[in-house]
């Protein structure tokens, strides 16, 4: 009786560490967006697990100074030039109590202008048509 107790117990044990091993796995995976390609597309892999940001030497300065308020999701779904990441910056600065980013406002600039900016082939759509003839459809 004490025996097939014991028995019960470890196996118990051990059923709940691989549970404990499977769940700790997915929580992993979890940790990268949905919405960063991860098969298909462009492979982009040298990016930040934790939050789809692509990896730089500033991308530290960029996480302390930009993603306290709101998801890294508003960063990786824009792309734009330095001068617009700028105005952004100072419209938040204006109109959603972003702090002055003193000597980091370079580095965060020159990170942004870096990765998100328009029509860079890895992690940004193509470039809008031009000069498109569109053809009239007869009834
Ligand atoms: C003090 C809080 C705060 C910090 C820090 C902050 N933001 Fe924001 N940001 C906001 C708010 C609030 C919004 C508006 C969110 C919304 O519209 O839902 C916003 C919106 C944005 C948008 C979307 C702009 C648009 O046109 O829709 C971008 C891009 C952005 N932030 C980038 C950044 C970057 C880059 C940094 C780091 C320099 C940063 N944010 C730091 C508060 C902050």
């Amino acid at each position: 009786m004490m025996k097939t107790n014991f028995l019960n117990i470890a196996i118990s044990f051990a059923v709940l560490g691989l549970f404990a091993a499977a769940i700790s796995k997915s929580e992993k995976h979890s940790l990268i967006h949905p919405l960063i390609p991860r098969t298909g597309g462009p492979v982009i892999d040298s990016t930040d697990a934790a939050t789809g940001l692509a990896l730089d030497s500033n991308l530290p300065l960029v996480k302390a100074q930009c993603t306290g308020c709101h998801s890294p999701m508003l960063i990786l779904q824009h792309r734009f030039t330095r001068d617009e990441w700028l105005s952004k910056i100072r419209w938040m600065q204006r109109n959603h109590k972003l702090w002055d980013l003193g000597e980091s406002e370079k580095p965060v600039l020159d990170y942004l202008a870096k990765h998100y900016a328009p029509n860079q082939s890895a992690y940004s759509r193509r470039e809008p048509l031009r000069n498109v003839k569109w053809y009239k459809l007869e009834k």
